[in-house]
């Protein structure tokens, strides 16, 4: 089977560093060893990434569409901003699974609108580095049922 994308948006490179308060002290390379992990255990190969620039990160949202056998994406802050990706998403023709670190919900107002999300198979957001284990898991269910 062709790989998962998991792809990771502006300023996750900082994971540890960045208000740890907020997204806590793990890692993007510590993140990326619990996906690959989970991924074992489930059976998938993932492809991991992270760019702050958001063509990079449509062009490998158009690279999903034919490499990719689902995609799971943090678009981090061009969640709330980019029409571009919302786009690129749209013609992916993949399950895709959006995940955010933090509950977008509880925080500012400007995090509570997704352009991600009306493109989206499922959301999770609020359950940290465990979201994309879930994620995970719920890839590997979608994935299984198409094969039938
Ligand atoms: C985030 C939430 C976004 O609002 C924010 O801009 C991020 C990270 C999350 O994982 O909680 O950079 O996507």
């Amino acid at each position: 089977m062709k790989p998962v994308f998991i792809i990771n948006g502006p300023n996750l490179n900082m994971l540890g560093l960045r208000e740890p308060d907020v997204y806590g002290r793990e890692t993007l390379a510590g993140l990326e060893e619990r996906c690959q992990a989970k991924a074992r255990k489930l059976g998938l190969d993932i492809s991991f990434r992270q760019s702050n620039i958001e063509g990079e990160l449509v062009s490998w949202i158009q690279e999903a569409r034919s490499k990719a056998s689902g995609l799971i994406l943090n678009a981090a802050a061009y969640t709330h901003t980019s029409i571009a990706i919302h786009d690129a998403l749209k013609a992916a023709q993949i399950p895709i699974i959006e995940v955010h670190l933090t509950n977008i919900y509880r925080r500012e107002p400007f995090r509570h609108h997704s352009y991600v999300s009306p493109v989206a198979d499922g959301v999770l957001c609020g359950f940290g580095g465990q979201g994309y284990e879930l994620a995970l898991d719920a890839l590997h269910q979608i994935l299984t049922a198409k094969k039938g």
